[in-house]
């Protein structure tokens, strides 16, 4: 099946062929509710009538230019996300991928730093290819610049007591050749796991004092995924650099690096010289410029506090023993599962993802962690969460 199509990952044997708002369709006509949110960018639901009506538009005008070139709607976008931030920058520049902005961010690090070691944490996902890969969980270099971490829903715990000597001890030797700490806010593909805070701010501070970056990686958490508007806010630190992709553009690639002027001064062109076909394209720019403009004029984040509400109270009631765990933080749901009756783990959370599909529902899932993962988009109704509700308890009644 697909033989055409170079063997990357492997594919439902569906083909899909229409979008809107939480749900697509396959070409039969079956409905899916997408609890996955395409790869996690339709924050917005799929095909927002506004962000299309902005892609429409700009098509007319212009898609594409010369890097040489800016255009007035690529300067809009950028106020428009400067605007947007919770903390101070006056400075960006859009890409197209995630990946491709984490690994502009962590070369920036280096050079504003004239550094070159990068710290991450053990669990994080942080780019498919170059030095954001190497700093991943998903990378087979072994590294000790991953570092373990408590994990901490608290405000007030013990877990800096508990692991400050051992961080000293990680960090004092190598701390002057850190260029930058790069971390998600919640290790969204590492498992669902939010880092204690108190520890965070430990780490930071550290770093900072001694000239190094925070670099914050919101490709997954930013624009409202974890109930604020981005996820460092729940952290209390102030970031040097911040990377959004996916939700930016609502499902088309275009992706920002955040930072400052100060920042900049210190490696500015041409040592920072770059160039890739599509960066800062008008097209990408109307797109992110129109997406962030819903949020904020359609209060999306506001709105969708009720249905976290909802849904977190209906994943944390679910008693079966083949759920180890629940973990969750905003719109983000991931049902830890474990060996049960005839089933081993992983072959559960494909049968329980297989069963969903079947029902018209689509969820994520990591066979080799045992997980299921749900990132609805943030403007699911009430509705659409009752028929997710009821769907989870049918496929799970079934196997209990
Ligand atoms: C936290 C995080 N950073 C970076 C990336 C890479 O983004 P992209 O897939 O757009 O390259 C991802 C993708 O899942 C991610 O979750």
């Amino acid at each position: 099946m697909f033989e055409q199509i170079i063997k990357t990952n492997t594919f439902e044997p569906i083909l899909i062929h229409k979008a809107l708002g939480s749900w697509i369709w396959d070409t039969d006509g079956k409905k899916y509710l997408d609890c996955v949110s395409g790869m996690w960018c339709v924050n917005l639901g799929h095909n927002h009538p506004k962000v299309i009506q902005a892609t429409k538009n700009q098509l007319d005008e212009i898609i594409h230019r010369n890097k040489s070139f800016l255009t007035p709607i690529t300067l809009k976008a950028a106020n428009t996300v400067l605007n947007y931030m919770p903390t101070n920058f006056d400075k960006l520049t859009f890409l197209n991928s995630g990946s491709e902005a984490m690994e502009f961010a962590i070369s920036f690090a280096k050079k504003v730093t004239k550094k070159e070691k990068v710290l991450s944490l053990q669990d994080s996902y942080l780019g498919a290819f170059g030095k954001a890969k190497e700093s991943s969980y998903t990378s087979l270099d072994k590294t000790d610049m991953k570092i373990p971490y408590p994990v901490c829903y608290e405000e007030s715990c013990n877990c800096l007591e508990n692991t400050q000597l051992a961080v000293d001890e990680i960090l004092d030797g190598i701390i002057s050749q850190i260029a930058c700490f790069v971390l998600e806010p919640v290790m969204v593909s590492g498992g669902v796991f939010k880092p204690c805070s108190q520890f965070i701010q430990y780490i930071c501070d550290k770093i900072q004092s001694d000239g190094g970056l925070i670099v914050l990686d919101e490709v997954t958490t930013g624009l409202g995924r974890t109930g604020k508007k981005f996820g460092y806010e729940h952290l209390g630190i102030k970031p040097d650099v911040v990377v959004l992709g996916k939700a930016l553009g609502n499902g088309y690639p275009v992706s920002a690096i955040i930072t400052t002027s100060d920042h900049e001064a210190k490696c500015s062109y041409p040592e920072f010289y770059y160039a890739q076909s599509h960066q800062l394209d008008p097209l990408g720019a109307a797109v992110a410029k129109e997406v962030i403009s819903v949020f904020e004029k359609d209060s999306i984040i506001e709105k969708n506090q009720s249905t976290i509400l909802e849904l977190n109270q209906f994943f944390k009631s679910l008693k079966y023993v083949f759920i180890e765990e629940v973990r969750s933080v905003g719109m983000i749901f991931a049902l830890k599962l474990k060996n049960y009756k005839n089933y081993k783990e992983e072959e559960l959370v494909v049968k329980i993802k297989d069963d969903l599909l079947e029902e018209g529902v689509i969820v994520g899932f990591n066979v080799a962690k045992g997980l299921l993962r749900l990132l609805p988009p943030l403007t699911l109704s009430m509705d659409e969460a009752l028929f997710l509700m009821k769907k989870i308890k049918k496929v799970l009644e079934a196997i209990n």
